[in-house]
């Protein structure tokens, strides 16, 4: 049998000490399939961002095991998380975490470079990334030259540039205009359809629930599942 994309088994998250300990999960399972495209709607605070992180080997939880693609990944040793991170994982953060002092095609290029593709070529790929979404005429400009919604679609090349088979978006979309989100998001759907791949989407946007496969809703750090016929 096929091994599933993510399988997390009771992952449990604390943060902070003493008065100030929340858990930000609680006993939370969670599956995704290659070729599925996984929503997670619920309130600010719920945990979302939390689990997203623990799934993509950026955050260790307390307990539990996160099984990706038939690796226990909390499990392995820290470069291999690394590699892990860099190899398999697209990740796109709630607020974007580009880096000020590149340009929007050297950002884009990041990942290639970390995987020692030669120069020329990274840009090279940068740049049809970015056409992709559609911000080729701002390949030379620094981060801080772009609009809030510019910035999410460098970050999204920058999770799809090198073609990872699990992608992890964390709010891809609350920026962007209604166009511009659903077109991003039927080329990314596309990909995973075709190259099967495995998408998680945190998400308020109503407009991506049409995409889903599933979606999930997290409150107070638990997930459950939603009917899709009710959430559209
Ligand atoms: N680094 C952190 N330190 C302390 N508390 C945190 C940290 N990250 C998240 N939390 C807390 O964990 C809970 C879940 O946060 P988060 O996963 O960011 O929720 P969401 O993404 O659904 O808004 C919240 O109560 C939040 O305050
Ligand atoms: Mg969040």
């Amino acid at each position: 049998m096929a091994n599933l994309a993510i399988d997390a088994r009771a992952v449990t998250k604390w943060f902070g000490e003493g008065d100030a300990r929340t858990c930000a999960l609680r006993d939370v399972s969670v599956e995704a399939k290659f070729g599925e495209m996984l929503l997670i709607v619920g309130p600010s605070g719920s945990g979302k961002t939390t689990l997203l992180s623990v799934i993509s080997g950026i955050l260790r939880p307390d307990s539990g095991d996160v099984v990706v693609d038939g690796i226990d990944l909390w499990k392995q040793p820290h470069d291999a998380i690394a590699d892990f991170r860099l190899n398999r994982i697209g990740f796109v953060f709630q607020d974007y975490h580009l880096f000020a002092r590149l340009t929007t095609a050297e950002n884009v290029a990041i990942p290639l470079i970390l995987k020692r593709r030669p120069w020329d070529e990274a840009l090279g790929d940068a740049l049809r990334y970015l056409k992709i979404v559609g911000l080729e005429n701002r390949a030379q400009l620094p981060p801080v030259k772009l609009s809030g919604g510019e910035q999410q679609r460098v970050a999204i090349a920058r999770a799809i540039v090198s073609q990872p088979d699990i992608l992890v978006f964390d709010e891809p979309t609350a920026s962007l205009d209604g166009d511009t989100g659903r077109s991003i998001i039927e080329f990314v759907k596309h990909q995973v359809l075709n190259e099967h791949r495995c998408i998680v989407i945190v998400t308020h946007d109503s407009r991506i629930f049409d995409y889903a496969d599933r979606i999930l809703h997290m409150e107070d750090g638990r997930l459950k599942s939603v009917d899709l016929g009710s959430a559209k």
